[in-house]
């Protein structure tokens, strides 16, 4: 590899093993220059301490209105844009950590361990489902998917018929955080998704206004204007149901091959087992960020106004944190990769996650100990979001 370049990162062969890619990255230091001109940011972050450092300095922030005023005049133009601007994936400092303390408030540990009941419930819902099938079916499609958006459709109190509704509109916005995925076509076609899921919401959040149940929407819907306008209410809600279950949905279609694959890992400790498919194949693999002010990080100078793009995926490989970072290991002392992020915007759901992995897994192979992959699953070619778009199992390990 000569200079490192995003670019290069997004080719064919490199998507279909970017770790490759990073056990590169890892011979260089923690970080490196990029050309804005090819590559569309300016510096990019690998080393373990580096990321989990900048993570946490408020140097560094999440793209802000400030920033895309400066970057893009017409960001505006954008439904998407203008409407996720009011959530927690585009505010710093004070707007965000005032949102962050409403949403710890009503999304405490308390409602996660009252959710396992219902995740076990909503798991074997699934797999009953799952049962009954004839021959191959898909496991993203039947099970992948549809679990963790009953469970967040649960918390936030979505009712079940409308959630298959949430799939296209999720994945369309989710395709713009692809690091090459903000073109025309998917721009728009995610302004369209947001446009109809504000209009679900608002209507959804008007009914709990007036029937308020036990869920998480009721609960904020109670929550004073001034401490969370409507425009944030509701962005935030497109928000929570984009980063909960895109994400989920690829640790059981990752976590799954690797299990088909190391039938010894059934017997062992599920908290570890879903912590280390994290680290070994994070669904999120950059988060972006840019520089407020004249710094440096893992050596290399970063002026103010320079965007960042942090590369957890290869952070969970670094060598230097992670001896042997290329085998699947759950027993790894001090496994702590960075796959839900570091610092402020630490993620909301890392704890629900773990649950419902730490519940899920189990059950799924309890009750289909033949579970066998048909055919070839291939390899993910996505950076962002990666994971499995379809993955044909049979059940019984028996083709019908
Ligand atoms: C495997 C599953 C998941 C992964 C890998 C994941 C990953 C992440 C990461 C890396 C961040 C940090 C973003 C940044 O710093 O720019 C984040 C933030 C966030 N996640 Fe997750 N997430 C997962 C599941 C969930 C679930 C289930 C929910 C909701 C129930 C959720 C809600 C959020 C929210 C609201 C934030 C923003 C927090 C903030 O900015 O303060 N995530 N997630």
């Amino acid at each position: 590899m000569s200079a490192v370049s995003l670019k290069a990162l997004q080719s064919k062969d490199w998507r279909r093993d970017p770790y490759a890619y990073y056990a590169e990255l890892h011979q260089r230091g923690e970080a490196a220059r990029l050309d804005a001109v090819r590559d569309g940011y300016d510096v990019i972050v690998y080393g373990y301490d580096a990321v989990e450092r900048l993570l946490k300095d408020p140097a560094f922030r999440l793209m802000d209105t400030g920033y895309m005023d400066a970057h893009a005049s017409r960001w505006r133009d954008h439904t998407v844009l203008r409407i996720l601007k009011d959530s927690v994936f585009f505010v710093n400092g004070a707007v965000h950590a005032r949102m962050r303390r409403l949403f710890n408030a009503v999304f405490t540990p308390r409602r996660v361990a009252a959710l396992e009941p219902a995740i076990a419930r909503l798991t074997d819902q699934l797999l009953d489902r799952l049962a009954a099938a004839r021959g191959p079916v898909d496991f993203m499609a039947e099970f992948a998917f549809p679990l963790p958006s009953n469970v967040i459709g649960e918390l936030l109190g979505v009712p079940e018929e409308d959630r298959a509704w949430f799939r296209p509109r999720v994945r369309a916005i989710g395709e713009i955080f692809e690091l090459d995925g903000s073109t025309w076509p998917n721009m728009r076609a995610a302004d369209a998704a947001t446009g109809e899921l504000l209009e679900y919401f608002a209507a959804l959040a008007a009914r709990r206004r007036v029937e308020p149940g036990d869920d998480l929407l009721s609960a904020l819907v109670a929550l004073d204007r001034e401490q969370l306008t409507d425009a944030e209410l509701l962005a935030n809600l497109i928000a929570l149901f984009n980063a909960g279950f895109v994400t989920t949905t690829h640790l059981f279609g990752c976590g799954l091959v690797i299990l088909l694959e190391r039938p010894d890992l059934r017997d062992g400790d599920w908290s570890a087992f879903v912590e280390e498919a994290l680290r070994f194949a994070p669904p999120t693999h950059f988060l972006i960020r840019y520089a407020t002010e004249d710094t440096e990080i893992g050596g290399v100078p970063v002026a103010r106004g320079n965007s960042v793009v942090v590369a957890i995926g290869a952070a969970n490989r670094d060598p230097r944190r992670f001896p042997d970072p290329d085998t699947f290991d759950p027993a790894r002392p001090e496994n702590r990769p960075l796959s839900f992020g570091a610092g402020p915007h630490f993620c909301l759901g890392a704890a629900l996650t773990r649950a419902e992995g730490r519940v899920a897994f189990p059950r799924l192979l309890d009750r289909f100990p033949d579970l066998a992959l048909h055919g070839d699953p291939g390899v993910p070619t996505r950076l962002q979001f990666r994971g499995y778009e379809t993955l044909a199992v049979t059940v019984t390990g028996r083709l019908a």
